[in-house]
């Protein structure tokens, strides 16, 4: 099958179109790139997208949502002019959408409450231009079954990206999420989850650093020039998410502007509002605590089980300085998914061509293990391409 992946991450950097083949069965799945692109955001449809996640009203919510419809549809063209492909021979599309809030069970404090997951990006607006099938809403079934509906990339890990050793994969985009990926044809359960912050905070600093020019740390040439305070640093190193066992997940709900809002209230000296050197010293610190965490989860749960090495992928891995401070936190080799072979961007918009192609095949897509559901699940809802081949008729069923 052709199909193509979507994804708008929570950095709202762009929408992630990727175009795979693929076929074969689990433990044997065969599939290769064919293309990808990223599409950026352009200013005002950032600001939408980011004015819905704080405070988006029911008709603002409601517009965005088929108007993102449009946006996907016009990503999904694109790769296929890129690719050569016509429309007509694409097969699939799998559709994450632009997460708007998400909430694990018991996020709200209430141990006993479910939790709750929203996409935004109509998907008969995909099918009705487009006219291939889309599979999308994959987060709302797994968190039907009581789990986290987070990570979703680990069945993609082991299924698309197993090798002859061990390895932890890491993406870092907005959060940070990891699988410790067994040997390909080892039946070990996998173990897969959030660290935490991945670049929200690292952007959200960068972009008060510099009065809102900038969107994120380039290269991490200020945090590399800050100072990190130390006392800061130990004090959001008490935040109870990182000492939380897994399956865990969470989001910019816990770690995004409110975040922020809080930390510069309490520790003015950070606040770039004092001044340049300030707002160095928060990206500084607020790049520590990202490395940092991710090196201690690494360490204390994934490397355990026997990892020959960790290969970053996500825009994380454009930034050198995270991922030298992760590497001097850890015992194995560090590498990015571009010196493995593994598109560092194309990664995330892959897993969900593949969890599309899945859910056609039947195939649960989530890993309970690592979302703590009840079971497997076969994730996503489908919406068929277009008018039905036959009109349908009871008697002609014959029951
Ligand atoms: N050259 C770079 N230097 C530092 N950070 C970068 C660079 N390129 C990309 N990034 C980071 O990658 C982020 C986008 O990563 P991405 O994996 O798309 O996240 P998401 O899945 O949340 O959309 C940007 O917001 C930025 O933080
Ligand atoms: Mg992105």
């Amino acid at each position: 099958m052709r199909v193509v992946g979507l994804m708008s991450g929570t950095s709202v950097d762009g929408i992630d179109a990727a175009l795979i083949e693929i076929a074969g069965e689990p433990g044997r799945v065969v599939w290769h790139l064919r293309a990808f692109l990223t599409v950026p955001w352009a200013g005002e449809r950032r600001a939408r997208i980011q004015d819905a996640m704080i405070h988006g009203d029911p008709a603002g919510l409601c517009r965005l949502h088929a108007d993102l419809g449009e946006w996907f549809a016009d990503a999904v063209r694109e790769v296929c002019t890129v690719a050569g492909l016509p429309l007509a021979e694409l097969d699939l599309i799998g559709s994450h959408g632009q997460t708007i809030w998400h909430e694990p069970p018991g996020a709200s404090g209430v141990l006993a409450r479910r939790g709750a997951t929203l996409q935004l990006g109509d998907p008969a607006t995909i099918a009705e231009r487009t006219g291939v099938p889309v599979v999308s809403d994959f987060r709302t079934r797994d968190m039907a079954a009581a789990g986290q509906g987070a990570p979703l990339v680990p069945w993609a890990d082991r299924h698309l990206y197993a090798a002859g050793h061990a390895r932890a994969l890491l993406n870092i985009g907005g959060m940070a999420n990891v699988t410790h990926v067994p040997p390909a044809g080892s039946d070990e359960p996998l173990l897969a989850f959030d660290t935490g912050p991945g670049n929200a905070l690292i952007d959200g600093a960068a972009e008060r650093a510099s009065g809102g020019r900038l969107r994120y740390d380039a290269d991490g040439g200020r945090a590399r020039t800050g100072r990190v305070d130390p006392a800061v640093l130990e004090a959001l190193l008490r935040h109870p998410f990182f000492a939380q066992e897994p399956p865990k997940s969470t989001g910019r709900e816990v770690f995004g502007r409110g975040y922020l809002d809080e930390l510069v209230r309490e520790h003015p000296a950070l606040d770039p509002a004092a001044g340049e050197t300030a707002g160095r010293d928060l990206v500084a610190t607020l790049t520590a605590l990202t490395a940092r965490t991710i090196a201690q989860a690494l360490a204390r749960w994934v490397l355990p089980r026997g990892a020959g090495e960790v290969v970053v992928t996500g825009g994380g891995a454009r930034n050198p300085w995270l991922v030298e401070l992760i590497a001097r936190g850890v015992r194995v080799p560090v590498r990015t998914g571009d010196e493995v072979g593994i598109d560092v961007d194309a990664k995330e918009a892959v897993a969900f061509a593949a969890l599309a192609w899945a859910h056609v095949c039947g195939i649960p897509g989530n890993v309970p293990e690592a979302t703590g559901a009840r079971g497997p699940r076969v994730l996503g809802s489908y919406t068929p391409a277009g008018a039905p081949r036959a009109p349908f008729s009871r008697a002609a069923g014959g029951t």
